[in-house]
């Protein structure tokens, strides 16, 4: 079986959570603020601010910007829920939108028209690794006197020119969860220039306290473990590495497969960190056969439209674009410990029911 994805787990990952275990220290210390020092570093923003999950991320930043009930956010449907709920959960409406049907990111043109009055900001999601259309957006937001808000959860280390995803928002959420391409088993990151932001972020992580039962703010219990870090720490330093080989397996894919097997675009002037690798064929029912029939590991991101899931489906939305790639997509496997003689598997068994 050629599995779709699973964490690169080395013997430092596992000595590093041995050494926490025998510090005595488990909950939030000085490797948290290690990690967020050295992840803030790697971006290029001035603050980091590690909280449980991609999804606490999302909410605490949308909290931190105030956003709430009588607010709109522009986001994209093609992609996970957390991207809407967390709009929802802090009481405000998700705008949805159609993407790009090359890129599969929001598209700008759909977004200007979406603009409101009651918009506060646009979430872009860099869906897959590849960015979203970041300068078109800040354009946008910046004419219409709004908000940009990255949903980062699957794109580490993708850029838009030199700048890192999540140093170009005025905050950024990234996932930690074990498929992405790092992990700290679950956890997410909160990226920021902003350092008001970044004071409320702490706050509201820790149940809204300035110092120890002052609390200035309402708050969650948010808080990335020591163990979190301890992984996060030395997965980071190794981040650079899995992504060059997740491109280069993609160049492969790319130098090899069909064309007609409807493979990703990669923008100019963008790093596309290929969290998936997603296949866009014209009916995906063969494609996903013959994967099943050899063991190859596949999944399908996503195959309902948020805009379609029960929470938001009596809105009313038709996102045409959206509702195609969920009725065809298909993810295969791209991880970095993929060997060559796997990666042959996959393009032979692909190449022999292209269309
Ligand atoms: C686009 C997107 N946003 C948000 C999240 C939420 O991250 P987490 O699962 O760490 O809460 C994910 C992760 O699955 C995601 O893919």
């Amino acid at each position: 079986m050629i599995v779709l994805s699973r964490p690169s787990i080395g013997e430092d990952e596992v000595q590093a959570v041995v050494d926490v275990l025998r510090s005595g220290i488990l909950a939030s210390g000085s490797r948290v603020e290690a990690f967020e020092e050295a992840f803030a570093q790697k971006i290029g923003v001035d603050h980091a601010v590690a909280v449980g999950s991609g999804t606490a991320a999302l909410h605490l930043g949308l909290l931190a910007m105030g956003i709430g009930p009588g607010h709109e956010v522009i986001v994209p449907s093609f992609t996970f829920a957390a991207t809407a709920n967390v709009i929802r959960m802090v009481g405000a409406d998700p705008v949805f939108v159609d993407v790009d049907p090359l890129d599969y990111t929001i598209s700008a043109q759909a977004v200007e028209g979406a603009i409101t009055e009651k918009t506060k900001a646009i979430m872009p999601v860099h869906l897959y690794g590849h960015p979203a259309p970041m300068g078109a957006l800040e354009e946008l937001a910046r004419e219409a006197g709004i908000d940009l808000i990255e949903d980062a959860a699957q794109a580490h280390l993708a850029k838009v020119g030199d700048r890192f995803v999540g140093s170009i928002g005025r905050f950024a959420a990234f996932s930690f969860y074990p498929t992405k391409n790092m992990t700290t088993g679950e956890g997410g990151m909160i990226t920021t220039w902003d350092e008001d932001i970044a004071e409320r972020t702490r706050m509201l992580r820790n149940q809204g306290m300035a110092e120890r039962y002052v609390h200035r703010l309402v708050g969650l219990n948010e808080r990335m473990t020591e163990i979190e870090a301890a992984i996060g720490l030395v997965q980071l330093a190794k981040l650079e590495h899995w992504t060059e080989r997740r491109r280069q397996i993609a160049a492969i894919y790319r130098d090899c497969l069909y064309p007609s097997l409807g493979l990703p675009v990669e923008r100019p002037g963008v790093r596309h960190v290929y969290h998936q690798f997603t296949l866009c064929p014209p009916d995906r029912g063969p494609v996903i056969a013959a994967l099943e029939r050899v063991g190859i590991g596949y999944g399908v991101y996503y195959p309902i439209g948020v805009h379609q899931q029960e929470p938001y489906r009596h809105l009313g939305y038709h996102l045409p674009v959206t509702e195609d790639l969920c009725e065809r997509v298909v993810s295969i496997p791209i991880r970095p410990d993929l060997t060559d003689e796997e990666i042959a598997i996959v393009i032979d068994t692909l190449n022999e029911v292209a269309p």
